[in-house]
């Protein structure tokens, strides 16, 4: 039986934005449908986007200076009370954007109720998550430089002090311990450009697509933009609804961050393990046994680790979720939201710890001198000696693989051999080869740009330390 048409017309202050087509919602659809715990804390970027919303309509000749006027001030009252927790939320409350328009439209009454006009929900949060994704980023990059000035400060710090650099985890040839930490100096760099080069594609305004092909009002978008601080506007309001490139981005970036912090906080434990002891992790920041009482644990190191999997697996999230969504909103893109916050938290509360624990680390130098001074590190030192006699490098390689042989069957070190017995393996062995073969030759040599000798690595931090 087909509902009757109102008697008279009306004007209904509705419960629900679409309550005229859709009476009744059950309560668990309600339940299932909502966001509001997860999207009220884009509150004041939703806010920041109704003000310049209400501005836009207000030039626009949609709204009367006195109508603006009391919707900035019902905004800027709603804005205030969430803050302060005094907001009061209704459970018909679906998302935040419906909670202030609702909250707005009982506090200021009709004026409130044109707000959503030329608007909609979907450019509502396209915009309200650039600027929240604005402010991550932003926030997530001076983590990023902060962590990098951590690592020179400790590259400066420990200058000159040797370690064993290792290829799959088996020692390879000597390095400095200041070149390791800068290595991950360079891989934050990387991290800050990603995060910065997103933020070029994010920051276009989507605002004025309404909910998906623009609307019918002469709201001015490069307005829009100027008072949201946007360099740009998008151009296809079909992609503005339905784009969360900027989102995946974001966490495509966040990912790859995560996973340099990983290894960073891998080599924390490793190096502090009784095995390697090449570092101790400041107290504060590592936890004892409930049982056994001798322990000091990495955690701090291996929760960097661990944290490493939930932001990747946002980053999967959200190439599954939009991957097979026609254009343009679909519901789905609510899902985005959670992996997008935890990420970014995620991202955040690593780096905070991290700049926190890494002025702390003590270096065990006698340790890494140690390690560092095995003379097999020096077994490519060796062949390069042949290699500067005239001997190809092949050559040289093999007779060096029959010397280190010789010498680990023996128990000797490389450095022990007497001149005889270097004799044996090639004539080419002079006596200027006990100069050569040591650990600080060999790291001397290695003054390329970009190489490990201190020339190099002091260079690196004092270019660093001008930035
Ligand atoms: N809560 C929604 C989201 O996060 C806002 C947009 C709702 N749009 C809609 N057509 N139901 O995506």
């Amino acid at each position: 039986r087909p509902t009757p048409p109102p008697r008279q017309s009306t004007h209904p202050a509705p419960t629900k934005a679409w309550s005229g087509r859709l009476p009744e919602t059950d309560p668990a659809v309600e339940q299932f449908t909502a966001s509001l715990p997860v999207d009220r804390r884009l509150y004041k970027h939703d806010i920041t986007g109704s003000i310049a919303h209400c501005q836009a309509l207000h030039e626009a000749g949609l709204l009367s200076e006195q109508e603006a006027e009391q919707i900035r001030a019902g905004l800027a009252a709603i804005e205030e009370e969430i803050t302060h927790n005094r907001f009061h939320f209704s459970p018909s409350d679906e998302d935040i954007h419906m909670a202030i328009e609702r909250g707005l439209t009982e506090r200021i009454g009709a004026a409130g109720a044109k707000l959503h006009t030329g608007r909609s929900r979907n450019d509502q949060i396209a915009l309200d998550l650039r600027l929240y994704l604005r402010e991550e980023a932003t926030a997530v990059m001076g983590l990023i430089r902060a962590l990098q000035q951590a690592l020179v400060k400790q590259a400066k710090a420990h200058l000159g002090v040797p370690m064993p650099g290792y290829t799959h985890l088996q020692r390879a040839q000597p390095v400095l311990l200041s070149h390791h930490w800068l290595a991950y100096y360079d891989m934050l760099d990387r991290d800050y450009g990603r995060f910065n080069d997103g933020l070029k594609r994010a920051l276009r305004l989507p605002l004025g697509s309404g909910a998906l092909a623009g609307t019918n009002y002469a709201l001015s978008r490069k307005r829009l933009a100027e008072l949201l601080g946007f360099p740009a506007v998008t151009t296809n309001s079909l992609d503005a609804v339905s784009d969360r490139d900027f989102i995946t981005e974001f966490l495509a970036a966040s990912a790859l961050l995560m996973v340099h912090l990983s290894r960073l906080g891998e080599e924390m434990v490793l190096w502090s393990s009784q095995e390697f002891g090449f570092i101790d992790l400041p107290e504060g920041f590592c936890t004892g046994s409930s049982m056994m009482p001798q322990k000091k644990n990495p955690d701090v190191a291996e929760l960097v680790r661990g944290k490493s999997g939930r932001v990747i697996g946002a980053l999967v999230t959200l190439l599954t979720l939009v991957k097979g969504l026609p254009l343009s909103y679909n519901r789905d893109l609510q899902e985005d939201k959670p992996p997008f916050f935890d990420a970014a938290d995620t991202a955040k509360a690593v780096l905070v710890i991290l700049v926190r624990l890494l002025p702390g680390l003590i270096v065990h130098r006698d340790r890494l001198e140690r390690a560092a001074g095995d003379s097999l590190l020096l077994a490519t030192d060796l062949a390069d000696y042949l290699v500067l006699k005239g001997v190809p490098f092949r050559q040289a390689h093999a007779v060096v693989g029959q010397v280190v042989r010789y010498a680990l069957e023996r128990k000797k070190a490389l450095t022990a051999l007497s001149p005889a017995e270097w004799r044996r393996f090639s004539k080419q062995f002079g006596p200027d080869l006990k100069k050569y073969l040591t650990l600080e030759q060999s790291l001397a040599r290695k003054a390329q740009q970009g190489a490990t000798a201190m020339n190099q690595v002091a260079a690196r931090i004092k270019e660093l330390e001008g930035q």
